[in-house]
């Protein structure tokens, strides 16, 4: 059985009750359980972090053995050289993930540093963005 985990970085825990009319009003919690309903062919897992190190720690354990990664890395997306770098370090392939069309907000938002190292993004198509990741994960 693939085992892919989801990794959703800073503020993703509040999914449900931040800004609703930009990242919806469903739990993570509750979009995990219709993933896991989709998708009874896959091992999911799903870790949460508002902490960067927390964030690079469960992909350098995961990293090696796992089929694919699901990342959200949230604003640590467009700040964090480490993360980027535990990205590069691991053999697992990586889906960026983006709930918000991150190209429609503010500036700061269109810069990546971690896309140069994963296979492809994801952008802008709401919590279903999650299950075409693992979808194309499963088409490796
Ligand atoms: C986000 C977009 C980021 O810019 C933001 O910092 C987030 C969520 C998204 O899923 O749309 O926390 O990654």
């Amino acid at each position: 059985m693939k085992e892919i985990h989801i990794i959703n970085g800073p503020n993703l825990n509040l999914l449900g009750r931040r800004q609703p009319e930009i990242y919806g009003s469903q739990t993570f919690e509750a979009y995990f359980a219709t993933l896991q309903a989709a998708f009874p062919q896959v091992r999911l897992h799903y870790f949460q972090s508002n902490h960067e190190g927390a964030l690079l720690d469960y992909i350098h354990e995961h990293g090696f053995r796992a089929d694919g990664f699901v990342l959200n890395a949230g604003a640590y997306t467009h700040t964090s050289i480490a993360l980027a770098d535990a990205i590069a370090g691991v053999k697992t392939p990586v889906i960026e993930v983006h709930i918000s069309n991150v190209y429609a907000r503010e500036s700061f938002r269109h810069h990546s540093f971690i896309a140069a190292v994963c296979k492809g993004a994801i952008v802008g198509l709401g919590l279903r963005g999650y299950a075409l990741a693992i979808t194309a994960l499963l088409d490796e």
